[in-house]
């Protein structure tokens, strides 16, 4: 039984690969050039022609802002394409992991961290098509983790920006309402990489959160870079949304209370700003 981890070139697909070599099982990681996986057929020949016993699906069209004016594309990538993984993992008796959003929860009245029971309530296309794919990723047996403002040192994200924003400007303006965890990819991987190693997926079907411990804002989020990197002649700047105007309607607040993945798997997890030094650490020795 081969592991499949697609979406491989993106944040958490990167960590994924890094931890691979620890492994004493077969991976394979393809990205949207070796495996698009809105393509049916190719999902079902790929997995058939590898004998994938399990999918671990880091794809996903994250551009929160083109999903506003592109919802179809959004919907394939991250819905229906979900739907062709869960289709071959029921034809071949395997599983999927999937991973999904905070941003299914719009709004929220009650300013308490969401669990896993809390009705969804997306506000914005990209919130909508996660929450579709959780449904695609349904139709296997499958374990679904839903995390929040993910970085890490790969791609484009919010600490690798103020990294270079608050050692670069005199000034710069964060919001401070909106309220949420950051997750370190690298944290996420690590967790995922646990369960599958260990086999505790298994008997654990079902949809759970993960991001790093504590809250706060993106503003605290950017002060604590700067901080820690010593950038301190930059002036952090605490804003309201309204002044970044943009088409989608971020959750104000959309805190995961994560109770149920620790208490199911045994697995402790690292504080936001603990998680946030080491990835600093890491760029910094590149
Ligand atoms: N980033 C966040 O803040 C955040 C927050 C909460 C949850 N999540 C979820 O966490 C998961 C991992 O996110 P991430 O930040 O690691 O994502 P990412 O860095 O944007 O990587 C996604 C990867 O998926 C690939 N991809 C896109 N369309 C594909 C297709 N049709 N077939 C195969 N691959 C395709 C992308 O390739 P291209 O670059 O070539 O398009 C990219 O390499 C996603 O499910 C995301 O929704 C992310």
């Amino acid at each position: 039984m081969t592991i499949l981890v697609t979406g491989a070139n993106g944040q958490l697909g990167s960590h994924l690969r890094l931890l691979a070599p620890l492994s004493a099982k077969a991976w394979i990681f393809t990205d949207a050039d070796e495996l698009d996986i809105t393509d049916r057929a190719a999902v079902d020949d790929f997995v058939a022609g590898h004998n994938i016993g399990l999918v671990i699906n880091c794809a996903a069209y994250t551009n929160v802002d083109r999903a506003e004016n592109d919802e179809e594309t959004a919907m394939r990538v991250n819905a229906t394409a979900v739907g062709n993984l869960a289709h071959a993992m029921q034809r071949h008796d395997g599983w999927l992991v999937h991973v999904s959003t905070d941003y299914v929860f719009g709004g929220n009245p009650n300013n308490r961290p969401c669990t896993e029971a809390q009705q969804p309530n997306p506000t914005c296309a990209y919130g909508r098509t996660k929450l579709a794919g959780e449904i695609e990723a349904q139709q296997c047996r499958s374990t679904i983790i839903r995390t929040s403002w993910l970085y890490s040192e790969f791609g484009k994200n919010f600490l690798l920006t103020m990294l270079r924003l608050t050692a670069t400007q005199p000034q710069v303006k964060v919001v401070f309402d909106q309220t949420g965890t950051p997750t370190y990819a690298g944290d996420l991987a690590k967790a995922i990489f646990t369960i599958v190693e260990s086999g505790a997926y298994l008997d654990h079907a079902g949809l759970y959160n993960y991001s790093n411990e504590g809250v706060c804002s993106w503003y605290d989020f950017a002060h604590a870079i700067a901080a820690y990197s010593g950038h301190t002649s930059c002036d952090i700047v605490p804003c309201h949304s309204g002044e970044f105007p943009s088409p989608v309607e971020r959750p104000a607040y959309s805190v995961l209370d994560k109770t149920k993945f620790k208490q199911t798997f045994g697995i402790s997890i690292p504080h936001w700003t603990d998680a946030m030094q080491r990835c600093i650490d890491n760029i910094n020795q590149q």
